[in-house]
Order: structure tokens, then C-alpha cells, then sequence
């Protein structure tokens, strides 16, 4: 047993058990409970695992009472405004920022890969106009494993960067093309004399042979959300990810579910139903009406971008965010309407005794929703903006399982509240 531990006591027998305290490099103590069925037998319980670690990992640290976060040791508003999207993508994958040298190999690994084969292009044509780009996207990932099916068995570094770089590459322009075909606009292919970030807004705003002109402070506004979404350490949808990783199923799959994750409101889905909800309050007349019905135990009715289950502070990407979007405001037509009723919500949210008590900050979604609509990128694509920054924090992930020498499927047990044996004697 490790010098440190900790003892539990079944107060019916008196029985005592020791579990060992893992110490991390920061955070909370862990206490090793790898054996407690087998040493109890006995489970725990823990709706929405919200004391427990499911894994190992050295890429993303949160600190929810201080409202920080780290990359690979480096925090996020250095890297936000000081580093590119592609540093950082580069970073979560190798552990290591690039060098300029590395940089430049990188971007053109993946300048490679962002077309799609062609007949990819019928995948799209099978969806209705009206259908979401999250069901397109998620499904077209999923496709990929079809069309590179001769290298599903990740064995080595190589296959596995090449899988990496395939996923960062085309999210990008299955994603400008799902969203062209939702418009009945013909599709823009990728203009590899263009930058990652630039590539893709031109991909989604271009007309053939119009080029248009994107400010350079619209590309640098859309690298920074990428930048701040692109890990997470275990939330939900990465969470999804490991799972199917840990079946030994192929990674389009894995990434595949991250996406389907990700789209929920409470989740990765957020930022565009704070959109929706801003136009639906309408006005800042209607403001403290919402207030009341987000407090209501009895409405279902949430504030939407408030609240996180570990920032029980201000979240940093918001921080960051905010800071973007007051910069915008003069430089790109954010939505002064909406604005305003958004800054009013935020007055009263953060100095109400319901908000505070229950450490309710604006989060990411928040503030990323007005940017977005400045971009000129529509509400229904700001889920698939999510996943195109999340995708290297989820493969930096999968690969990190694939590298645990025990790791283990994912299978938890219940806690079973179901009817007891009725089947009719023979
Ligand atoms: C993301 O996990 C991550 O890291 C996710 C993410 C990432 O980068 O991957 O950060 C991205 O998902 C950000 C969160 C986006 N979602 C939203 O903005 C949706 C609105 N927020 C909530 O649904 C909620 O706050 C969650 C889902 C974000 C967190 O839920 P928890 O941790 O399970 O908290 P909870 O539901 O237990 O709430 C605690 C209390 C409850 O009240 P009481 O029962 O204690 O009286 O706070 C209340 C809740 O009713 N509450 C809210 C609220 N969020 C929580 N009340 C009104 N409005 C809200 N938004």
C-alpha cells in the first residue's frame, strides 16, 4: 500500500479498506479506486462523474476556483495572443510548441490533405438543404473510414500522424462544403496559397473566380476561438472520444462521436443557442423576465453560456473572448442589439445572489456567438467552428489512451433500481 492513503470504513461490519492517494503534478489528490468492487464489493456512485478521474493525461490542466488553463504546461492567454491555432494544434500533438522550421512542414502536412475525394461530394447531396452541418459533419467524418479504409489499424507514429492530419485538414473544407450545399452555392476548394484559418473563411465566403476580401482582423479573430477551444482536458464529448477509443474502435469513428457529443446545448451547442436566445429575449426590456425563469427551480428554462462544471470562476477563453469582442465592436459590425441585451444579462447574472451562490460565470459560449455572427459565419455552423478547434485537442487525446501501455475499456457499472427476479416458475 502507498505511504499515502486513504482508509474507508463500512460502519455495518466495521470493516476497513485502503485505497492509495496518486499524487498529480497539479490539482486535487486522486484517490486510487481501481480496486474497490474487488476489495468491497461494492460500487461507487458518481452522477455525471463529478468527483471522478477517468484517466490519466498530461495535456490540458484546469483550475476551476482560479480560472486557469494550460496546454502541455503553457497557459491559454499566452497562447491565444501570442501563438496561431496551428502552433497550438502542433503543440497538443507533439507535446512541444514548433519551431518556424516545423511550423511551415506542419501547415503544408496539412495544406496536403484539405481536399476531399470528389465523390465525397454525393454525401452532401443526400442531405436535405435544411439539414444541421453538425449531422453532415459528423457523418462525413465517420465516411472517412470508408475512404481510407487500407489504414484503419493505427500500429505506428507515422499512421497515426497521417490519420491526424488527414482529420485537421479536411474538417475545414467538409465543413465549408456542407455548408455551401445547404445554401444551393457551388463549393470553393481549398486555396492552398492561404493559411489554415483564411482558407476556411474563404471557403465558406468566396464565389468562384469573386475573390473577396477578408480583414486581416477576421482571420486573427477566428484563429483566437479556435485557439481556445482546442482541448479541454476530460469533458464530455472528449470523453466520448476515449470511450470509443478505448473499444479499439478506428479513430473517424472516435472523432465521429466527439462531434455528435459536442453538438449538445449543453455542451459544444451552446454558443449557438445563446445566439437563438438573445434574439428570442428580443430586448433588454425582456431581460429581467429571463433572469427570473433561469432561477425558476420549476421552468426548465436555462441562461444559456452561463455556468461550467469546473470554472466555478470566470472561464479564461471568456475573458479572453470578451476582450475580442469589445475590440470588434468598431472594427467588425457585432450586433449592437444583441450586444446589448447580452451585456445586461451579464450585469444582473453576475450580481445576483442565484448566479453567485451557485458560481454561475459566463462561459466560452457566452461570448464567442457575437464574434461568430460578425464573421459572417452562420448560427447553425458555430458547433461545427467548435469542433474544427477541438479536433487536435481530441486526437492529442486518442492518441494519449492508445499510448497508455493499461489501458482498459470503458465500462462502468450502475447503480441498479430496476424490478427484482419475476420471471414465472417453470
Ligand atoms: C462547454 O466541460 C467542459 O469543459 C465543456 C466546455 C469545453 O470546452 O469542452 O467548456 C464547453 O460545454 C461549456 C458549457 C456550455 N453550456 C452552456 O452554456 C449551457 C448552460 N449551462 C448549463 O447547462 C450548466 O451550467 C452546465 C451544463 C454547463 C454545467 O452543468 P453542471 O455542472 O451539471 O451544473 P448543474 O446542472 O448541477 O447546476 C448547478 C446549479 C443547479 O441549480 P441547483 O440545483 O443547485 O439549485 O446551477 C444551476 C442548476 O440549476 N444552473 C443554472 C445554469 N447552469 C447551472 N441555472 C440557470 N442557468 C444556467 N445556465
Amino acid at each position: 500500500m502507498s505511504k499515502e492513503s486513504i482508509t474507508v470504513i463500512d460502519n455495518r461490519t466495521g470493516e476497513k479498506f485502503d485505497f492509495p492517494i496518486l499524487q498529480p503534478t497539479l490539482g486535487p489528490d486522486v484517490v486510487d479506486i481501481s480496486s474497490f468492487y474487488k476489495d468491497t464489493g461494492m460500487f461507487t456512485f458518481d452522477r455525471g462523474f463529478t468527483s471522478t478521474a477517468s484517466c490519466r493525461s498530461k495535456i490540458t490542466y484546469i483550475d476551476g476556483a482560479k480560472g486557469k488553463l494550460m496546454y502541455r504546461g503553457y497557459d491559454i492567454s499566452y497562447l491565444a495572443t501570442k501563438k496561431t491555432f496551428l502552433d497550438v494544434a502542433y503543440l497538443l500533438l507533439h507535446k512541444e510548441l514548433p519551431s518556424e522550421e516545423k511550423l511551415k512542414a506542419f501547415q503544408f502536412e496539412l495544406k496536403k490533405r484539405s481536399y476531399i475525394n470528389e465523390s465525397m461530394k454525393k454525401l452532401f447531396d443526400a442531405f436535405p438543404d435544411n439539414a444541421h452541418p453538425m449531422a453532415i459533419l459528423s457523418s462525413a467524418i465517420a465516411s472517412l473510414s470508408a475512404f481510407y479504409s487500407d489504414s484503419l489499424d493505427m500500429d505506428t507514429p507515422e499512421e497515426v500522424m497521417e490519420m491526424a492530419h488527414r482529420i485537421i485538414a479536411k474538417i475545414p473544407t467538409i465543413a465549408a462544403f456542407s455548408y455551401r450545399y445547404s445554401q444551393g452555392h457551388p463549393v470553393i476548394y481549398p486555396d492552398l496559397t492561404k493559411g489554415f484559418t483564411e482558407n476556411f473563411l474563404f471557403m465558406l465566403r468566396a464565389y468562384p473566380h469573386n475573390y473577396i476580401e477578408l480583414k486581416p482582423i477576421e482571420i486573427e479573430a477566428l484563429d483566437t476561438i479556435f485557439t481556445l477551444h482546442a482541448d479541454h482536458e476530460q469533458n464530455a464529448s472528449t470523453t466520448a472520444v476515449r470511450v470509443v477509443a478505448s473499444t479499439q474502435a478506428h479513430p473517424y469513428a472516435a472523432i465521429s462521436t466527439g462531434v455528435s457529443a459536442l453538438w449538445g446545448r449543453a455542451h459544444g451547442g451552446a454558443n449557438e443557442s445563446v445566439i437563438r436566445q438573445l434574439e428570442m429575449i428580443g430586448s433588454v426590456e425582456n431581460v429581467d423576465k429571463y433572469i427570473a425563469k433561469a432561477k425558476d427551480k420549476n421552468d426548465p428554462f436555462r441562461l444559456m453560456g452561463f455556468g461550467h462544471r469546473v470554472y466555478k470562476n470566470f472561464d479564461p477563453r471568456a475573458t479572453i473572448l470578451k476582450k475580442l469582442r469589445d475590440r470588434l465592436v468598431d472594427e467588425l459590425d457585432i450586433d449592437s442589439h444583441l450586444l446589448e441585451i447580452a451585456n445586461k444579462i451579464e450585469k444582473i447574472a453576475l450580481s445576483d445572489e442565484y448566479f453567485v451562490k451557485r458560481k454561475l460565470y459566463p462561459n466560452i459560449d457566452f461570448y464567442s456567438g457575437l464574434i461568430l455572427n460578425a464573421l459572417k459565419i452562420p448560427k447553425e455552423m458555430f458547433a461545427v467552428i467548435f469542433v474544427m478547434g477541438r479536433a487536435p485537442g481530441w486526437i492529442a487525446q486518442w492518441i494519449e489512451l492508445k499510448e497508455q501501455p493499461d489501458m482498459k475499456i470503458a465500462r462502468p457499472r450502475q447503480l441498479y433500481l430496476g424490478p427484482d427476479e419475476k420471471t414465472p416458475k417453470e
